[in-house]
């Protein structure tokens, strides 16, 4: 069922231009990102596939999975957020430590041998919060909740038992799970409930916790050891991930409300952003392309828009990032509710739904959302005299989205992260002529989904096109291909 205000669109109309005309075309076409240069501005943006090992490590799976993309010859691809700790992450793909380089360099080895070395090879970095699953009410009021005087005066007043004033951890808790529900939520203040109905989470403005005070002392030196990395693993460069629910995005955030100089006014929210940049540039070098992904509108009430946005990029172009690539939304703030057992998912609410849009939308749909947001920043960066490439993602589905982007100004180089994964070939069968072969994204998000359970991310449209008798590698449900099908030219 549709909701109510929301219209399902036809896809976009999808013109296959000839081989000549995609030859001559601006997306096609050549552009230096920094001291890079990709053979053309069309970008395979991060995607988190689900395929590392629990500790982190590249698997074969992580392998297969970029060399398939690279067969299509992007002119850039960038690998998913890869945490920077060296603590465990689940299957997240890491680079906290030195022992995950020689991973990182297959990847890199197998991305320039699928495309004969014309697909350049960046890695998005990622820091984020902590972040609980949301709890039964039993345990979040009888283990989780750490019990206060205000908990305990509010049991004396609700109970009218003053001895409460007076009780240890455990009886006040045990009082608690014996009120009524709705009893003991009103004795619970904003975060508590949010941890309550949310899950716990971490906050870039909790500077009770000493790890998030010291978080502008810990995070350059880890962006600068994780950079360096990538460097030696042989990649061209790194995207700092400024972006959507993560840590660096919240300090950029106009809800960041620190008062240790690193939160409040824009110079302060962008102070560790650009500190991290210049120590992983003291890391790497001038010869190493680096740039950050963020966003180009909070897309959350109270969040950063597209005003700072244009500040923010004029401050890391004068700083010498060597792309800015734009996203928006994807917040915690407005995520929906999880079952119980769950974390919430920053792409479940409308914040979410202007990160990655589907054909059911409002009466603007999912295409090309962000041009608009592009355009300022790119004006923005440009009036300051800086020439720094931008990149746009959201909504891309057919050449002449990305040429129009490009005409326009909107950007100088143009992403696209569903259609590609739908078909990692479509820039190949463009190029040669042969857009009428794509497999086109039906951008209804299947493919989240598998990304908010955490498990392999594949496209519905290639899952079951396979020969039974002689299967490809299979997920762990033995019943989805794990990359795309080839294109039997
Ligand atoms: C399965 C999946 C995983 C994603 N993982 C990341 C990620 O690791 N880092 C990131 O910045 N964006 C991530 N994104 C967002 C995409 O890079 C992109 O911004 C978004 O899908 C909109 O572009 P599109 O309309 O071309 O799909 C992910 C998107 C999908 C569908
Ligand atoms: S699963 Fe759906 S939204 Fe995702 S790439 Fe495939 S067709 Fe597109």
């Amino acid at each position: 069922m549709i909701t109510p205000g929301r219209i399902r669109h036809e896809l976009a109309p999808f013109r296959v231009p000839t081989a000549e005309e995609a030859a001559a075309s601006r997306w096609f076409s050549p552009v230096a990102i920094g001291p890079v240069r990709a053979r053309t501005r069309t970008w395979v943006p991060a995607m988190v596939p689900w395929r590392a090992a629990e500790d982190g490590f590249v698997t074969d799976r992580v392998v297969d999975w970029y060399a398939r993309f690279a067969a299509g010859l992007p002119g850039t691809i960038v690998l998913e957020a890869t945490g920077i700790r060296d603590v465990p992450s689940g299957p997240l793909l890491r680079i906290g430590g030195d022992r995950f380089t020689p991973g990182l360099r297959r990847v890199v080895d197998a991305v320039r041998e699928a495309s004969a070395g014309r697909t350049r090879t960046f890695i998005q970095l990622i820091d984020f919060l902590s972040i609980r699953r949301r709890p039964t009410a039993d345990a979040f009021l009888g283990r989780f909740l750490r019990p206060t005087d205000r908990h305990r005066q509010g049991l004396a007043a609700a109970t009218g038992d003053a001895r409460f004033l007076a009780a240890d951890d455990a009886a006040v808790r045990e009082a608690l799970v014996r009120l009524p529900l709705a009893a003991a939520r009103e004795l619970l203040d904003r975060r508590e409930l949010e941890a309550l109905d949310f899950g716990a989470r971490e906050r870039v403005g909790d500077l009770h916790l000493p790890h998030v005070r010291d978080l502008p002392r810990t995070l350059p030196p880890l962006f600068a050891a994780a950079a360096r990395r990538a460097r030696e693993a042989g990649f061209d460069g790194v995207e700092l991930h400024y972006a959507h629910a993560y840590t660096m995005a919240s300090f950029l955030s106009r809800t960041n409300d620190r008062d240790d100089g690193y939160g409040g006014s824009r110079a302060a929210r962008l102070r560790l952003p650009r500190e991290v940049y210049a120590a992983v540039r003291e890391a790497t070098g001038r010869d190493f392309a680096v740039g950050c992904r963020f966003l180009a509108d909070e897309a959350v009430p109270g969040g950063s828009d597209v005003e700072d946005a244009k500040v923010y990029a004029a401050a890391f172009a004068e700083d010498g990032m060597d792309f800015l690539s734009l996203s928006k939304g994807g917040r915690f703030d407005d995520a929906k509710q999880p079952a119980v057992g769950e974390a919430a998912y920053p792409y479940t609410g409308p914040s979410g739904y202007e990160c990655m849009p589907t054909v059911v939308s409002d009466a603007r749909g999912p295409w090309l959302r962000n041009a608009g947001l592009a355009a300022e920043v790119r004006t923005a960066v440009r009036g300051r005299g800086f020439t720094t490439p931008v990149v746009l993602a959201g909504g891309v589905a057919s050449f002449d989205h990305a040429e129009d982007v490009l005409a326009r100004g909107a950007a100088d180089v143009v992403a696209s992260a569903r259609q590609s994964l739908a078909d990692p070939d479509w820039f190949l069968k463009l190029e040669r002529g042969r857009g009428a072969d794509v497999r086109r994204c039906t951008f209804t998000n299947y493919c989240e989904a598998l990304d908010q359970r955490h498990v392999e991310v594949t496209c519905k449209l290639w899952d079951r096109d396979f020969d039974r008798a002689a299967p490809p590698p299979l997920a762990d449900d033995g019943r989805r291909r794990l990359v795309a099908p080839p294109w039997s030219v």
